[in-house]
């Protein structure tokens, strides 16, 4: 066989496993709370530098949450995240998050929420 149908078959084989391994939107979501940094402060299961956002899908509505990804800095007269500013001595930046990567973002910490049920509950 000639190396450039060698190179053609590869090439197809590769296309083909990309688009079936397609990201579902939780992995996405996963993805971009990496690469936003978000795991720099909020550790799952523990509330040190930031609270633990195992639980946070549960207490909130999908559009709270999405907001307060996007517009953080709107929401610094709610009182409970005042009360959280308080206690991490800290209030959490704007960080540019996409409307469209806090959505997935969104579906991945209502994974956790649905997963970790047993897990330690989110203290404000
Ligand atoms: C520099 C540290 C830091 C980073 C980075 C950070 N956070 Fe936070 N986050 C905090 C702190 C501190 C609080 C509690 C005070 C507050 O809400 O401002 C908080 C609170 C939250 C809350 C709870 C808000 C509420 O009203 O209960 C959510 C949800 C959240 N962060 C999501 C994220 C996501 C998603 C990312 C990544 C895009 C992220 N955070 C990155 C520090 C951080």
């Amino acid at each position: 066989m000639k190396m450039l149908t060698m190179f053609r078959i590869a090439a197809a084989f590769l296309l083909i496993c990309s688009t079936s391994w397609a990201e579902s939107p939780v992995e996405k979501g996963e993805k971009l709370f990496n690469e936003y940094g978000c795991t720099g402060c909020h550790i799952h299961g523990k509330s040190w530098s930031a609270p633990d956002l195992t639980r946070i899908a549960a207490y909130y509505t999908k559009e709270r949450l999405i907001d307060y990804i996007v517009n953080t800095k709107k929401h610094y007269n709610d009182p409970i995240v005042k009360t959280m500013a308080e206690k991490y001595n800290r209030y959490m930046g704007d960080l540019n998050v996409e409307r469209k990567d806090a959505e997935a973002i969104y579906e991945y910490l209502k994974s956790l929420a649905i997963k970790g049920k047993k897990r330690k509950i989110f203290k404000q």
